[in-house]
């Protein structure tokens, strides 16, 4: 349709672009997107590359600092997050003083919120040094912090972190060790990685393009990250994965099949879309949904977990791939439309899926923020808008109404 249009406002003219279809809001080296052709990069390097060969730490170096660390500035920088996984007890009593049947999300949200409070020394970033400890800070704590909701509403203790431990090893076994009897195995351990480097970055979606009109007003790192978390737990955004899994679970629940569930979805008046299926920028295969369907299978192997709802997930896929609603529209499945199934085989419960995809674009969002707060172009984002109101009118008394 038209997204696109100038208006003549008291000022002139100025387009009018809902959704920002067609406005550039920045300019940046970080992430390319060829939505048409499913091309994605961080810095150049392909996700198929990055996803079969880098790691989430690794990726969070190359997004923020735009070169690939060597074995020593690797070595450096894993060892510097890895001191500050920690957080202390009166910040764990913060997560402790929500309701246990709080959405996540929300205890998310409010504790990243809560840590400058916590660790005034970032509060301000006044040089580099500053900006390094922001950004390592919050990367390093932001694991422990989703582990620690998690055990939370599980009403289960949270476990010291472990250094000694790799990063992503140790977050699976804050999050989940305490109700395991063994340790995940290193495919486990590799497939979360996998997953956290597919949802790194991905150029100027809903809550990164919230990080940076939120920090735009120069406000501080862990306030725009926050901004952006709000931004993700949109269903229409984040919340997609967690809407993914419940629609297969009603789906199988009501004994309904897929043909007669995207016979719904096409008729439109019930409401429902087909979740984990669409985008805004792809339109053709999103690449890392490839990746992640290709990793579903092996992962709940190492997982000997079979789920009924993976066939269900490829049925539904099949189907739509082969309709003319879904062809026309272009709408093909999302990085969403499978990761749900791994995070459920691997014990997280539905309420953690978007967390989970929190933890994951926590390097894109300190990327982008960074790159902003450098860019001497940065303006307040403060877009326009096409009054259609009333024209002047007075005031009438209260009596006077009807
Ligand atoms: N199921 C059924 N129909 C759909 C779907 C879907 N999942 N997505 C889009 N459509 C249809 C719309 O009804 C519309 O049809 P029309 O032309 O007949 O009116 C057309 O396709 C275009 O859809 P828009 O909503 O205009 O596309 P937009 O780019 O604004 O939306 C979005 C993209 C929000 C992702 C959408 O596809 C959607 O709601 N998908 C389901 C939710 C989802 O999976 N979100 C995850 C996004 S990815 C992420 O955050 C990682």
């Amino acid at each position: 349709g038209v997204a696109i249009s100038s208006m003549l406002s008291s000022s002139g003219v100025v387009t009018y672009d809902p959704g920002f279809m067609n406005t550039a809001a920045c300019r940046s080296e970080i992430t390319y997107i060829d939505g048409e052709a499913g091309i994605l990069r961080y810095r150049g390097y392909p996700i198929e590359q990055l996803a079969a060969r880098s790691n989430y730490l690794e990726v969070s170096y190359l997004l923020a600092k735009g070169e690939l660390p060597t074995a020593e500035q690797y070595a450096a920088f894993e060892e510097r997050v890895l001191r500050h996984t920690q957080v202390r007890e009166e910040f764990r009593a913060l997560i402790r003083a929500f309701p246990r049947t709080a959405h996540p999300m929300a205890i998310v949200s409010s504790a990243i919120s809560a840590l400058p409070g916590f660790y005034p020394e970032v509060f301000e970033v006044t040089d580099a040094e500053s900006e390094e400890l922001a950004s390592v800070l919050l990367l390093a704590k932001m694991p422990t912090i989703v582990a620690y909701v998690l055990n939370h509403v599980n009403g289960e203790e949270m476990l010291e972190v472990d250094p000694s431990r790799g990063f992503i090893e140790d977050f699976l076994r804050l999050a989940l060790g305490a109700s395991r009897e063994e340790e995940f195995g290193p495919e486990v351990v590799a497939a979360m990685d996998k997953l956290l480097v597919l949802h790194a970055d991905h150029e100027q979606n809903c809550s990164t393009a919230t990080v940076r009109s939120v920090g735009s007003a120069d406000t501080n790192l862990f306030l725009s990250v926050a901004a952006g978390i709000n931004a993700l737990s949109g269903p229409k955004h984040g919340g997609a994965n967690e809407a993914v899994l419940t629609m297969l679970e009603q789906i199988r629940d009501e004994d309904d099949d897929a043909g007669s569930f995207v016979a719904k979805v096409k008729d439109k008046s019930s409401g429902a879309r087909l979740m984990g299926f669409g985008h805004r920028v792809y339109k053709n295969y999103d690449p890392r949904a490839a990746i992640v369907k290709e990793a579903t299978d092996s992962a709940l192997q190492a997982l000997g977990k079979r789920d009924d709802l993976l066939d269900l997930a490829m049925g539904l896929e099949e189907i739509a791939l082969s309709d003319d609603y879904f062809v026309q529209r272009k709408l093909y499945p999302n990085v969403d439309f499978y990761t749900g199934l791994i995070y459920r085989a691997m014990g997280f419960p539905t309420s953690m899926f978007t967390p989970l995809f929190a933890l994951g674009r926590m390097p894109g969002w300190i990327a982008q923020w960074r790159e902003m707060m450098h860019d001497p172009a940065t303006k307040i984002a403060r877009p326009r808008q096409v009054y259609t109101g009333p024209a002047e009118r007075d005031f009438v008394a209260i009596d006077d109404r009807r």
